[in-house]
C-alpha cells in the first residue's frame, strides 16, 4: 500500500511558526513520526511540501498516475481558497484525508469554509502534529478492512 502526505504553503516553518497555534514539532519531526510508524505497519509514505499551488497540484496528479491507494493533505491556507486544488484531487480520483493541526473552526471566519471538505473521506483537526498521526491510523485501518 501506497499514502502520499502532502503539506501546503508555509508548512515548511511549522515549529517556528505561530507556535502558539500549530505547535513546537517542525514538518521535519512530523514526517519521521508518520515514516516510523509507517514502516511498522508496512505501509509505503512519500513526502511532499510546497509553497506553490501549481507544485502541489502536479504532486496530486502524480497520486492519481502512480495510482497511490491514498493521500492525507494538510492543504493549509489553500483550504479556503483553492478551486484548483479541489479539481486536482477531484481529477486524480484517489481517497484524501483532510488533515489541520489547528482547529479551523474555533477560528476566524473565512476558515470556517474547505473548498475540499465534501471530497474527502473524512478531516482531522485540532490535533496539533497528532492529527497527521490519526489520518495515519485511519488510512492503515482501512488497509486492514481490505485485506
Ligand atoms: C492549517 C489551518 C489553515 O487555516 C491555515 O491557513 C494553515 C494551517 C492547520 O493545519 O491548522 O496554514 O491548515
Amino acid at each position: 500500500p501506497s499514502v502520499v502526505v502532502i503539506h501546503g504553503p508555509n508548512l515548511d516553518l511549522l515549529g517556528r511558526r505561530e507556535p502558539e497555534i500549530y505547535g513546537r514539532t517542525s514538518l521535519q519531526e512530523i514526517n519521521a513520526q508518520l515514516a516510523r510508524f509507517a514502516e511498522d505497519c508496512g505501509v509505503a509514505l512519500s513526502f511532499f511540501q510546497s509553497n506553490a499551488e501549481h507544485e502541489l497540484i502536479a504532486r496530486v496528479h502524480e497520486a492519481g498516475h502512480e495510482a497511490a491507494d491514498w493521500i492525507i493533505i494538510n492543504p493549509a491556507g489553500l483550504t479556503h481558497t483553492s478551486v484548483v486544488l479541489r479539481d486536482a484531487l477531484a481529477a486524480a480520483g484517489v481517497p484524501f484525508i483532510e488533515v489541520h493541526l489547528s482547529n479551523p473552526e474555533r477560528r476566524e471566519s473565512f476558515r470556517h469554509h474547505s473548498y475540499l471538505a465534501d471530497l474527502a473521506e473524512g478531516r482531522i483537526s485540532g490535533f496539533g502534529a497528532d492529527s497527521y498521526l490519526l489520518a495515519l491510523q485511519a488510512v492503515i485501518n482501512r488497509f486492514d478492512l481490505k485485506t
